[in-house]
């Protein structure tokens, strides 16, 4: 117990003087630019090599960003880049983090008009290509009660940096569910965004042509939350039910969704969650949780997702500005970090976003491998049993 007690010191110690490296962080430089619309022939041929990403040496740092207020975040393994969502201003973001650079791309018509945000963004290992979902606030600030409204996903093709298409997924629901939050994809090409008002899958197919309710809505009300998070590996999509705290199996491969509960144990309680995770180094076999306690940390040792073993939560930062919401968690370079967002900061009046400039990505890679290592709570555990 002493030596436990004096490693938690020693921790306690080293991180404040890693934390105050990590305020040396630069400022972000920032470039804006309008959609661009590809045409026929603008996707070069040769694909950007597979080499892997040079190793990304930063432990916590923040992206220097005016009202950036980010909602999701993924990585994209082939170019080295982040892609965002900013959620109150409805843009898109692409973000260098070796250089520090950020690349912003606006929707002219929705950027910067209130009733839309930009949650969903993901990327598809498969194909290279980016889905960005440019949706409704309303549905997530009246919790479901006003659903209706514009809700479109948009493919980027990272190469040309452009977009391939767009589709309008309100013309396919009527408005009668909504709420999309986020994307995943199958190893064919289709898009899978779901709903969380009430939970919906809906696929759409590589040509942005053709959109299938894949999974409909079990309820026909739409206050009751639902999945909120996506993710794919293979052909096997897991759904995370915020409402229910349930985790669910999906088979791609069959032409409508059916739910099937993933088992995990030890059984915790994990309601009041965000988006969902399968982070690309661990090959479809960890699954990451966003959630109000923390980060969750889930396994499949065979990534098939049949059962889970539920190794922890790496807990929220208690350091942050107040009022942060862990939103999502994202892999950059062969790192974990949590991504939180500030949904109450006061609107700058004539804008649609708080006034934050400076947003913190706290780092979690050794919390996350320490669970996987152990199955057991990492030192916050063995602090809370040697201070007793
Ligand atoms: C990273 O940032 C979080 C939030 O500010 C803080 O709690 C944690 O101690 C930092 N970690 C390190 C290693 O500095
Ligand atoms: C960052 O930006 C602020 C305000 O624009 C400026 O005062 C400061 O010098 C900049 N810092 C660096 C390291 O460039
Ligand atoms: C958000 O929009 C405001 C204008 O309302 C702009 O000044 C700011 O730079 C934008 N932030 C980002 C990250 O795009
Ligand atoms: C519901 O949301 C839509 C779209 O954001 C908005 O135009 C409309 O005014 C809202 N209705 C109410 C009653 O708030
Ligand atoms: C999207 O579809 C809905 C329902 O058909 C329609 O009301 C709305 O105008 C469409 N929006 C766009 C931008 O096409
Ligand atoms: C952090 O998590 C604890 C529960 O583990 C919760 O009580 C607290 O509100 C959370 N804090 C933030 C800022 O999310």
């Amino acid at each position: 117990m002493r030596v436990a007690s004096l490693l938690c010191r020693a921790t306690a110690l080293l991180s404040a003087v890693v934390q105050g490296l990590a305020l040396a962080s630069r400022n972000t430089s920032v470039s804006f630019r309008n959609e661009a619309i590809a045409t026929r022939g603008d996707r070069p041929v040769v694909k950007a090599p597979k080499s892997g990403c040079p190793p990304f040496k930063k432990g916590n740092f923040s992206i220097n960003a005016f009202q950036l207020y980010p909602e999701n975040m993924d990585w994209d393994g082939n170019l080295c880049q982040v892609y965002i969502g900013i959620l109150f201003n409805a843009s898109f973001g692409i973000y260098d983090p070796y250089k520090e650079a950020l690349d912003v791309v606006e929707f002219p018509g929705y950027t910067q008009h209130r009733e839309f945000h930009v949650g969903g963004v993901a990327w598809d290992p498969h194909s290279g290509l980016a889905s960005v979902i440019v949706g409704q606030g309303n549905a997530f600030e009246t919790a479901g009660a006003n659903i209706s409204g514009t809700n479109l996903l948009k493919k980027y093709d990272p190469l040309t940096r452009k977009f391939l298409w767009t589709v309008n997924l309100t013309a396919t629901t009527q408005g009668s569910y909504g709420g999309f939050n986020d994307a995943a994809h199958d190893p064919e090409g289709n898009t899978y965004i779901c709903g969380t008002f009430p939970s919906s899958i809906l696929k759409i197919n590589p040509q942005g042509a053709k959109v299938v309710p894949w999974y409909l809505p079990q309820a026909t009300d739409h206050t009751i939350r639902g999945i909120s998070g996506i993710a794919a590996h293979g052909n096997t999509l897991l759904g995370f039910d915020s409402g229910t705290g349930v985790l669910y199996r999906f088979d791609a491969t069959a032409s409508t969704g059916t739910a099937i509960p993933v088992p995990f144990t030890p059984d915790q309680p994990l309601t009041s969650g965000d988006s969902i995770r399968l982070p690309i180094k661990f090959k479809g076999r960890v699954l990451l949780i966003a959630n109000a306690r923390g980060i969750a940390v889930l396994r499949s040792k065979d990534a098939s997702w049949r059962t889970a073993e539920f190794l922890g939560v790496v807990p929220n930062a208690s350091d942050l500005p107040p009022g942060p919401i862990i939103v999502s968690s994202v892999q950059i370079g062969e790192k974990l970090y949590i991504v939180n967002d500030w949904f109450a900061d006061p609107i700058v009046p004539g804008t649609t976003a708080g006034g934050k400039t400076s947003f913190p990505m706290v780092e979690i890679t050794k919390q996350v491998d320490d669970l996987l290592l152990l199955g057991l709570m990492y030192l916050q555990r063995v602090c809370s049993f040697s201070e007793l």
